[in-house]
């Protein structure tokens, strides 16, 4: 892996760990987590191929998901990504799992719902689960709150476009770790983004990292 643009000053006679780049000041915004999506994209912007972002990532960007998991508090995942990437209990210790739906509608007896570590982000008329939730909002789930919420300092969003979107919109999104892949995979599937309305968030480039084609961009975002 090299470094090809760092803001953070490092001496460019000294490479880093993927640790040492990512192990950065994350502070706690007014009222709520700092929150940290991470991502991975084609170059045509799919965050999908096959129905998951297997075929997307490769070794150093799975190294990049699991260290940015050691450096947080709570991963914040879409129910739909849940249900097609088969998450299950975290590996990291001490990592919590805060899944985001509407329905509730899980097969609780999976290893994920009970191990423990896991919690429903919902609407506060959502169905009764047999997991701690945090609830915000009647009918819609008021986002915004919910995350306030979250017992954490430092939240990872890992997705899928339908989370990231909500997120985007209430304007939640500190801080992206985005993954170029190097290929175009055609097909329809989602950007990093679906249903937000139009924002124009400005974000600041902190770095970029390269192995084997991919690009590994972290921005933060500008207020
Ligand atoms: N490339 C990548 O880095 C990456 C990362 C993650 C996921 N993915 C892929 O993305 C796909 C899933 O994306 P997706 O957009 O379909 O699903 P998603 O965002 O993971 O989940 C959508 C579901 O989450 C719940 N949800 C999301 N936002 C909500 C809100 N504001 N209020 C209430 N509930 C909310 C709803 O759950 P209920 O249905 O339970 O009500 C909704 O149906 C998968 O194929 C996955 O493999 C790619």
């Amino acid at each position: 892996m090299r470094r090809l643009y760092s803001h953070e000053g490092h001496p460019s006679d000294h490479e880093l760990t993927l640790r040492e780049y990512l192990d950065v000041p994350r502070p706690r915004p007014a009222g709520r987590p700092w929150v940290e999506l991470c991502m991975v994209a084609s170059l045509d912007g799919s965050t999908v191929v096959d129905h998951n972002s297997r075929a997307l990532s490769n070794p150093t960007d799975q190294a990049l998901l699991l260290t940015l998991r050691s450096l947080v508090d709570v991963v914040l995942v879409g129910a739909g990504t849940v249900r097609k990437e088969g998450y299950g209990p975290p590996k990291t210790p001490n990592l919590r799992v805060a899944v985001v739906s509407r329905s509730a509608d899980f097969d609780f007896s999976l290893p994920l719902w009970t191990c423990g570590r896991v919690l429903l982000v919902l609407p506060e008329d959502a169905p009764e689960v047999p997991v701690p939730s945090v609830r915000a909002g009647v009918g819609e789930l008021d986002l915004a709150r919910a995350v306030s919420l979250i017992d954490a300092d430092v939240v990872q969003a890992e997705g899928g476009a339908t989370l990231n979107g909500a997120l985007a919109a209430a304007d939640l999104i500190d801080e992206l770790n985005l993954t170029l892949s190097p290929q175009m995979t055609g097909g329809d599937g989602p950007r990093l983004t679906v249903g937000t309305p139009p924002v124009r968030h400005r974000m600041r480039l902190a770095h970029v990292l390269e192995d084997d084609g991919f690009l590994f961009t972290r921005y933060v975002r500008e207020h």
